[in-house]
């Protein structure tokens, strides 16, 4: 397995996203560029949004949804994380490469869950992990800190919770809410966090909660003051077939071109229009007359 590449000719890096942010004259924080992100799964698509000049690659663990046609992101394991980050990983210079931990690999055991982390890094070549979960997450973002392991937090609509919250709602609606999520940001900062996802939040939480942050906020859903964004892939490329939230804009229409190109060519192939004589190999020239003569017995 490759090693990630080091930091140098624009490589982007923790300190460098976190050096993104600073502190304004006014006391709050504000970034200087904001932050790009894209969720990837697989060598072709990493490939393209690294040379494009996306800033993060995120293993996120909606592969298990949006690829691996699940119902949710529940199922999904350690080992397909491990896979999806190895893929992603040789496709990927200069973005940094965060892989989502799934479900049930940080809810055993403090142990067992940076064994798990050491994995991702270890065998994966991810070179920073993202933990779901606000304050009850402290001690665990605090010792996969301590080993060395870059943290990003998610906090909001937490999907591996949606049992507990009871569906893909927008969260943080009423005063109290939007108050337990600044406490659950605070939380995950100060752990050690070097930034934070705020996915499915109103607007003015986000602001309030970016303005506060010394660490950089990564938004989905969460309106534009957050220091950066982040979109699923298959959102973000017209692959996703059925509902999309609102704030999932399409930037291509791959699932039309997709099924317009299937189409034509099942049409060509049954029509023999594909493939055509130049797209064909063929025989010698000395060769081609014995080939093409039947042999005397
Ligand atoms: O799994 C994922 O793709 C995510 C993003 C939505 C942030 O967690």
């Amino acid at each position: 397995m490759s090693v990630a590449p080091r930091a140098g000719n624009g490589k982007i890096s923790v300190p460098g996203i976190l050096s993104r942010k600073s502190r304004s004259l006014d006391g709050s924080f504000a970034t200087n560029q904001k932050i790009t992100c894209l969720t990837a799964y697989d060598y072709p698509t990493a490939r393209l949004l690294d040379e494009a000049g996306v800033d993060i690659l995120l293993v996120g663990d909606s592969l298990g949804m949006v690829v691996l046609g699940y119902d949710s992101t529940l199922p999904v394991t350690l080992e397909e994380m491990l896979h999806h980050t190895r893929a992603v990983r040789r496709g990927t210079q200069r973005a940094l490469l965060v892989t989502d931990m799934p479900y049930g690999s940080f809810h055993v055991s403090i142990e067992e869950s940076v064994r798990n982390a050491m994995r991702l890094v270890k065998e994966g070549g991810a070179e920073a992990v993202k933990v779901e979960g606000g304050e009850r997450r402290l001690e665990l973002i605090a010792r996969l800190v301590e080993a060395e392991i870059p943290v990003m937090g998610h906090i909001g609509l937490t999907p591996q919770s949606v049992n507990a919250l009871g569906g893909f709602h927008v969260q943080g609606k009423t005063a109290d809410a939007a108050q337990q999520l600044e406490r659950d940001a605070r939380a995950v900062e100060a752990a050690g966090a070097f930034s934070i996802v705020l996915e499915s939040v109103p607007r003015e939480v986000g602001a309030q909660i970016t303005q506060k942050l010394r660490i950089p906020t990564i938004g989905i859903g969460a309106g534009p003051d957050c220091d950066g964004q982040v979109l699923v892939f298959s959102d973000f490329a017209g692959l996703t077939q059925g509902h999309m939230p609102k704030f999932a804009r399409k930037y291509a229409n791959l699932a039309v071109e997709i099924s317009r190109a299937a189409a034509e060519y099942c049409d060509d192939v049954r029509a023999g229009r594909f493939p055509s004589d130049a797209e064909s190999y063929h025989s010698p020239a000395e060769k081609r007359e014995r080939l093409l003569t039947p042999e005397r017995t």
